[in-house]
């Protein structure tokens, strides 16, 4: 008779250890800054994190494995750019929270980003994005999600900016509406000198904050090996983005050029000149891959055969994470030593009234070409029906517009074409090879998938 009870008693406490393992606060953006239920504000340590480019968050043992060494490293929050809505996404998203990972994820995909080109939000779209965001907003270390990653990914390409806008209207309504948590909506932006600061202040500009993102962040690599604030162009970053009124981070960093990788910018983030602006950074990537950003690359998981590990491109996607050294020491020590407290939320919250929003900037002809008092574009709506707002189809084709730094074109010729989330990362300088994945990426995604089977032996 005793033994029903005593089950029940031990379900009763593994449910409740379930329970204890599960719990990590949730994190809100209040005025410029990210904070912790607790009041403590909330720095990224982060980590872009994309094994495969459909969903690396299915693989629930190889996620335990990566997570601890994340953990290790200091970790504390990761990017995924591609996920899949329909997949079961427990066993990944506990084990982050069991080691105090946030998720920051793209709820746009391989056929549903917003195309600079041809710029449109379509309730196609708009219902893929629903369905990422229905899925993660379970979870209570979903921290974020971003609209769209490096849309606009040239000088000329501020006209797609309304597009970008209308779908953080769109998703954040949504959000309001089914009642979710106020899941922080943001937008990862290419470093695109003509358009600093434009782009950033149109997209937190409007009075009522449904028509702002909840945070912005930029994909930069301007830092490349002993730099300093000065030399390295933080600074300037620094000044534009000194009174932005929501979180502004970095979503990419982590200049490969100068090796081995020492990851100083770190210092200048975490340190007094920008910790009271800016919210961390995303370093890029945890994988090794053609493109060389790796802190990890991976032997066969203990207990296993090597035959068994994922492969793609020539690099194994699967199996125990072997730190590439000194890098992964190195971002490892930089963070260790970087402990910004911030703000306590009830001292900030007394000046939060005093926040305005961005000041709105104006078109000029040749250059950010966007009337930002023109209504963002409603569903379905292309760029060739919107009054006022020229479509960009004509611009955007030519080789790379010299806003980034002449390292980045180097970079990019090294990115094999089928690693497609990293090239995406990584290829705003060269529109080149920006339009051979806009091509190709529905196709190219289909031969991964076989390739990936092939492989899988
Ligand atoms: C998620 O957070 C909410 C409130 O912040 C809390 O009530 C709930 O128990 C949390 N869920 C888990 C699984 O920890």
């Amino acid at each position: 008779m005793r033994l029903p009870s005593t089950l029940a008693a031990l379900a009763w406490l593994g449910g409740f250890q379930a329970l204890l393992v599960n719990a990590i606060q949730t994190i809100s953006a209040v005025g410029s800054k990210f904070f912790y239920e607790d009041g403590t504000q909330y720095f990224l340590k982060g980590i872009a994190y994309q094994l495969i480019p459909e969903d690396p968050l299915v693989d629930t043992a190889q996620c335990k494995r990566d997570f601890s060494r994340m953990a290790e490293l200091g970790t504390n929050a990761i990017r995924v750019y591609h996920v899949d809505p329909n997949a079961n996404h427990d066993g990944c998203m506990e084990a982050l929270a069991a080691v105090g990972i946030y998720l920051f994820v793209d709820l746009d995909t391989f056929d549903t980003w917003i195309n600079q080109d041809e710029p449109q939000w379509t309730h196609s779209q708009f219902d893929r994005y629903k369905a990422v965001l229905d899925e993660f907003q379970k979870y209570n270390n979903t921290a974020g999600v971003f609209v769209g990653n490096e849309v606009i990914n040239t000088k000329e390409g501020s006209a797609a900016a309304p597009y970008v806008l209308a779908a953080a209207h769109d998703i954040k309504s949504y959000r309001n509406g089914k009642g979710y948590r106020n899941i922080p909506v943001g937008y990862s932006a290419a470093d695109i000198a003509e358009l600093r600061p434009m782009l950033q202040n149109y997209l937190a500009c409007s009075p009522n904050s449904a028509d702002r993102l909840d945070f912005f962040s930029l994909n930069a690599y301007e830092w490349c090996g002993s730099s300093s604030y000065e030399t390295s162009g933080y600074k300037e970053l620094q000044s534009l983005a000194n009174d932005y009124p929501v979180p502004i981070f970095f979503s990419e960093t982590g200049c490969n050029v100068a090796r081995p990788r020492t990851f100083e910018d770190q210092a200048a983030i975490f340190g007094p000149e920008m910790s009271n602006t800016w919210s961390g950074s995303i370093i890029y990537e945890w994988i090794q891959e053609a493109n060389d950003y790796g802190l990890v690359k991976y032997g066969p998981p203990s207990g296993a055969s090597s035959a068994k590990i994922l492969v793609q491109d020539g690099f194994a996607r699967q199996g125990e994470p072997i730190p590439v050294d000194p890098d992964f020491h190195n971002l490892k020590a930089q963070w260790a030593r970087l402990r910004p407290t911030g703000v306590a939320l009830s001292d900030y919250i007394k000046s939060t009234s005093s926040i305005e929003p961005a000041s709105c900037p104006t078109s000029t002809p040749g250059g950010w070409t966007v009337d930002s008092h023109q209504p963002l574009p409603t569903l379905q709506q292309a760029a060739s029906d919107m009054a006022g707002v020229r479509p960009n189809s004509g611009f955007g084709r030519g080789p790379d517009s010299g806003s980034r730094p002449g390292h980045l074109a180097a970079r990019v010729t090294s990115v094999a074409l089928s690693n497609y989330h990293a090239s995406r990362a990584v290829n705003s300088a060269s529109s080149g090879t920006r339009a051979f994945d806009r091509l190709a990426g529905g196709s190219l995604f289909l031969c991964m998938s076989i390739g990936a089977l092939t492989l899988w032996l």
